[in-house]
């Protein structure tokens, strides 16, 4: 290809490090509503990059959450036209007092920038930004036909882009979608994600007596809810890791034995892996391997547990109340929806005598399994291997993405999920943080993969 846009990039490095930072000191942090007018900014400031590169009909769009900015260059008749999602939003910091540096004050140190939202996203979509720049800037002309899409409700579970792309089908018509929002599976060994887990997640709530009670007083004729929670959350997993209930293994596609010799084959070390996160033991469904279970199995966690008495010291006390957070996490081709109902019921039928039950639903989202074989994937792989000098992996990841079968749906393309991360990269954490030398990697491969996805169609 053209070395002027490569050549654009190395020159340009440190510019776009600075503007990175602009991008991250911008709090847009989607489920705080105190944070509402900095996720607007956020896109405002998307809107305003998005026009500063040459793409043209930069737009937000309104939505009954946070608002969704979209931009497109559409000059290269005749050739493809690509989607590239991403998101502005970021999940909250907390705890703070855990961060080196304050979340929202990017601070380069060794070979990373840590801020909160520094891989996950906006790294990831910046380095899109700058690889269309580097074509743009030096040429004048991209490729093939893009358009990008960049929403701030991704940590919330994408509420309102589902509906947007069913109404804005011919808006986003597209021949592939391209996302960066996803682990490489480890430095120097760049990737393509095929598989993405879904999401079922619910709070369920228990009431016992209408008030907290003596313990001694009551205790023993009293269901305590704390107890009744539980009792309902021990039965839902058996001693070998099995999910029980009814019916939640059914639409689960088994990896195939192929598969199985494939993902056998990356260099997955179960020590390194309990040392990076200092457990003990890694543990999980019976007959599977760890890489198995964290990709293609589901599963089925507490994410949070409260009620009764937490302060200093004793108390003997019943408590009124019990809640806890339970998320599952989905394969192909499990429907969230179905699980939701698995759930009730389960939950209906095994709710201890002496209690009530209520079932919350937060968010849920999608599996997603994509074809290794398209078009867009093989200019992915191409893109990356030249610019990490190495041939990439395809490999599966246990996170979520819930717009992907979204897109895969409505608008009939397919996706290509080429991320930049890596496996301590902290998302969600304190101390999340970007290598500057795979976002460096990054933008020369969203440059070359605008001129592999044009001469692979
Ligand atoms: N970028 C992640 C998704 C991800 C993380 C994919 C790690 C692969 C590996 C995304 O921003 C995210 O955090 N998604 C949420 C789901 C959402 C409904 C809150 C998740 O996976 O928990
Ligand atoms: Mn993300
Ligand atoms: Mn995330």
């Amino acid at each position: 290809m053209s070395l002027k846009p490569l050549n654009f990039i190395d020159t340009n490095l440190d510019r776009f490090i600075e503007e990175l930072k602009d991008f991250l000191r911008i709090a847009s942090i989607s489920a705080r509503s105190e944070h509402t007018a900095d996720v607007a900014s956020c896109a405002e400031w998307v809107k305003h990059a998005a026009k500063e590169i040459g793409l043209e009909n930069a737009t937000i769009y309104e939505t009954a959450g946070h608002p969704v900015v979209y931009a497109d260059w559409m000059h290269a008749e005749g050739k493809p036209t690509l989607l590239i999602y991403g998101h502005y939003d970021v999940q909250p910091p907390e705890p703070i007092e855990l961060w080196t540096s304050p979340p929202f004050e990017p601070e380069v140190r060794g070979d990373d920038i840590y801020a909160r939202g520094s891989v996950d996203d906006k790294g990831q979509v910046h380095l899109h930004l700058k690889g269309i720049e580097s074509w743009l800037r030096t040429t004048g002309s991209l490729p093939i036909n893009v358009k990008l899409i960049i929403e701030g409700e991704e940590e919330i579970g994408s509420p309102n882009l589902e509906p947007f792309v069913r109404e804005h089908k011919e808006l986003l018509a597209c021949d592939a979608v391209m996302i960066s929002d996803t682990p490489m599976y480890d430095y120097d060994m760049p990737s393509i994600t095929y598989g993405l887990r879904g999401l079922a997640y619910f709070e369920l709530r228990v009431t016992g007596p209408d008030r907290d009670l003596h313990s001694g007083m009551f205790g023993g004729v009293v269901a305590n809810p704390l107890n009744a929670l539980c009792t309902m959350i021990a039965k839902m997993k058996d001693e070998r890791g099995r999910i029980q209930l009814p019916g939640f293994y059914d639409d689960v596609i088994d990896v195939s034995s192929e598969e199985r010799a494939e993902l056998g084959r990356l260099p997955y070390s179960e020590e390194d892996f309990e040392k990076m996160i200092n457990i003990p033991d890694t543990v999980g469904e019976e007959g599977y391997t760890d890489l198995e279970r964290l990709w293609a199995r589901p599963t089925l966690d507490v994410c949070g547990i409260w009620g009764g008495y937490q302060g200093e010291g004793a108390k003997t006390v019943l408590p009124s109340k019990a809640s806890a957070k339970i998320s599952m996490r989905l394969v192909a081709n499990q429907d969230p929806e179905k699980v939701g109902e698995q759930f009730r019921k389960f939950v209906q039928e095994n709710t201890p005598a002496g209690v009530t039950v209520e079932v919350v639903d937060l968010h849920g989202g999608p599996p997603a399994l994509t074809p290794t074989d398209s078009v867009p994937v093989k200019a992915g792989l191409a893109a990356l291997e030249e610019a990490f000098g190495t041939a990439p992996f395809l490999i599966r990841n246990g996170g979520s993405i819930p717009i992907v079968a979204d897109f895969e749906r409505n608008l009939d393309a397919p996706v290509v999920l080429m991320g930049f991360g890596l496996p301590d990269q902290n998302a969600h954490a304190p101390d999340e943080k970007m290598n500057l030398k795979n976002y460096h990697r990054g933008v020369k491969s969203a440059a070359l993969f605008l001129q592999k996805f044009a001469e692979q169609e």
